[in-house]
């Protein structure tokens, strides 16, 4: 039986997480720590409100006090580190949450961890998961291996340079105090609660609603896409079976250009309102109700500033050490995406009220 403290539990991937161990650990507890940014919703998570082996608490992982009070009243033994600034065009426009929260933050969490677990001798045996991503490596030429765990940091945006810190300290914490880390360096993720400003959810939600499908520079970038229960059991394989003080690359191993993603995505809009005319009475202002195609919806706009060329992971450490394979097939995964977004429009069009709404006004009106 575990205690686990998951930050970012109300975000895309945490939420995700907690849902996925509670499911496959009803014993353990979780507590989530989350301080509600415009990424984060606690509805995510509101199936678990009043269970007794969840709780959530609304605060800063930047916040010292509220963390070691934390991990000494709840007795927690695991933290699974989530919390972060995590979209890149957001780095571009504004890095200064990002140096706060990912590697303030992170610095934050490791000095409360090794204070209560290590120097008061509360939790002698403990796990710190720090949750990262591939984007610290750089970015691939067409013909490069993939990342392996060993590829040498090269982070191009201020939101994976901040990774690349907080990776680092979080190393550095293992290397000179001893505490018990591990770490995962995740390709992009896809499925339910990914907030609509990255690219799959953007480009499903303005498939249902009719509007442009903006895909940056020549949309040859390529991304190596992972269904996201298929991240939270590949973190579960670490906290289980990993080594302390390793670091472990995951990913799906299914490299694919934007612009044959999103041509994907349009492709299983048109097939499933062709086979369900309920859809195109809910959502009329689509092209795919009106027997159009959703691709003429694709717009080629101005890319992003030192936009990385190609990103491709080497999983061959976890597969071989814990057995760890990706289950969900790109197509399989898109599809079951795209149906959570149809069936769950209520959850998007909140979202992207209010302080989402006035963020892109204020960064992309001038
Ligand atoms: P997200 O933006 O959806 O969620 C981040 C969560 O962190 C939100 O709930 C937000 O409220 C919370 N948060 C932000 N600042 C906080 C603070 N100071 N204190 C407490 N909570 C705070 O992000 P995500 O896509 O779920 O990513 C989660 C983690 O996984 C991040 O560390 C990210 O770097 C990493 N990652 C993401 C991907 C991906 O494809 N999305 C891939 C690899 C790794
Ligand atoms: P994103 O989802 O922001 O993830 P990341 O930048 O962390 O990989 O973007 C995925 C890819 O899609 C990336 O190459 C940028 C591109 N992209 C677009 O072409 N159009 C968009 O509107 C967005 C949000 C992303």
């Amino acid at each position: 039986m575990s205690n686990l403290l998951v930050t970012g539990g109300a975000g895309f991937i945490g939420a995700n997480f907690v849902h996925y161990w509670l499911r496959q650990h009803p014993a353990d507890r979780v507590v989530v720590l989350d301080a509600l940014t415009y990424a984060g919703n606690r509805a995510n998570l509101a199936a678990l409100e009043g269970q007794s082996n969840f709780a959530f608490v609304t605060g800063s992982i930047t916040d010292a006090a509220l963390v070691e009070e934390l991990l000494r009243r709840e007795r927690l033994d695991t933290i699974v580190h989530f919390a972060a600034e995590s979209h890149v065009d957001r780095s571009i426009h504004g890095p200064d949450a990002f140096i706060q929260t990912n590697i303030v933050g992170t610095h934050t969490l490791l000095t409360c961890a090794r204070k209560v677990w290590m120097l008061e001798g509360a939790m002698p045996q403990h796990r710190f998961h720090h949750v990262s991503t591939d984007e610290v490596y750089g970015s691939l030429g067409p013909h490069d291996p993939a990342f392996t765990e060993s590829t040498a940091y090269a982070p191009n945006s201020p939101y994976s340079a901040s990774k690349a810190a907080s990776d680092h300290l979080v190393r550095a914490y293992h290397h000179t105090y001893g505490l018990q880390v591990t770490t995962s360096n995740c390709s992009n993720n896809y499925g339910p609660f990914h907030f609509p400003e990255k690219l799959i959810p953007l480009m499903i939600v303005n498939i249902l609603r009719g509007q442009a499908l903006p895909v940056y520079g020549d949309g040859r970038n390529i991304r190596d896409w992972l269904y996201v229960t298929d991240h939270c059991r590949g973190i579960e394989a670490i906290l289980t079976r990993g080594r302390v003080g390793h670091v472990y690359n995951i990913g799906g191993g299914v490299e694919c250009e934007n612009i044959l993603l999103v041509r994907s995505l349009c492709r299983i809009a048109d097939e499933t309102f062709a086979r369900d005319p309920d859809l195109c009475a809910r959502y009329p202002q689509s092209l795919a109700a009106q027997g159009k195609s959703s691709a003429s919806l694709i717009q080629y706009v101005t890319d992003r500033p030192g936009h990385d060329r190609r990103y491709a992971i080497d999983c061959q450490k976890i597969r071989a050490e814990l057995g760890y394979e990706a289950t969900v097939t790109l197509e399989a995964g898109l599809r079951m995406t795209f149906d959570w977004y149809v069936n769950n429009s209520a959850w998007w069009q909140s979202v992207m009220d209010g302080s989402y709404r006035s963020w892109i006004k204020q960064n992309y009106s001038a």
